[in-house]
């Protein structure tokens, strides 16, 4: 148990952002068993104020690329999850948001359990949230974007120029005991 435990701490350290994609398809029963991952993250009151819309088609891809500078991402990505916040399943704000926090977090960790599958959580994209509901006819009074998660096949080499900007602070900057 002990050494499952630090096999699951080291692969939480592991899971990075993946931004550059090698074009491949994604079976349909890996995309959902992403997504089963978020569907048992933790929300207030087991609220679970998720939805999401799987996008693969490229004029949809192409639409949402439009809407932020990180575009280019989601272009070369296979799928993009477009997360929402239900809010007529919400009932507080602030633990609406985190719940969702921990199901985006959760699918990132679902996509880090996937051989050679990678992902990035678009958030720059919620400047352009009303026109993001548009594209899925969602009314913005039911629907509130969150973030966007583009998932593709890595392409480490082009990757590993970005290392360095996953340092972490340390502990002892943000942490106080008493
Ligand atoms: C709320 C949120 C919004 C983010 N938005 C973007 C984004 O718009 N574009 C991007 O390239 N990365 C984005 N990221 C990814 C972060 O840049 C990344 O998680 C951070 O630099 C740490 O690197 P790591 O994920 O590789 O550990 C976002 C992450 C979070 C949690």
């Amino acid at each position: 148990m002990e050494l499952l435990k630090n096999e699951f701490i080291k692969f939480i350290k592991e899971r990075k952002s993946i931004r550059s994609f090698i074009y491949k398809k994604i079976d349909k029963e890996t995309i959902l068993s992403v997504i089963e991952c978020g569907r048992w993250a933790p929300s207030g009151n087991n609220s679970q104020p998720w939805r999401v819309c799987i996008v693969i088609h490229p004029t949809v891809k192409r639409m949402l690329s439009e809407l932020t500078k990180y575009g280019g991402i989601i272009e070369d990505a296979y799928v993009n999850l477009v997360i929402f916040l239900d809010l007529e399943r919400g009932y507080d704000r602030v633990k609406d948001i985190q719940a969702i926090g921990a199901f985006m977090q959760n699918l990132l960790l679902g996509v880090h359990a996937i051989e050679n599958i990678g992902a990035v959580w678009i958030g720059e994209i919620l400047s352009k949230k009303d026109e993001v509901n548009e594209i899925f006819k969602f009314p913005i009074d039911k629907f509130e974007l969150m973030g966007v998660i583009a998932i593709g096949l890595a392409d480490e080499a082009r990757e590993k120029a970005h290392e360095k900007e996953r340092e972490r602070r340390p502990l002892d900057e943000f942490i106080d005991w008493y």
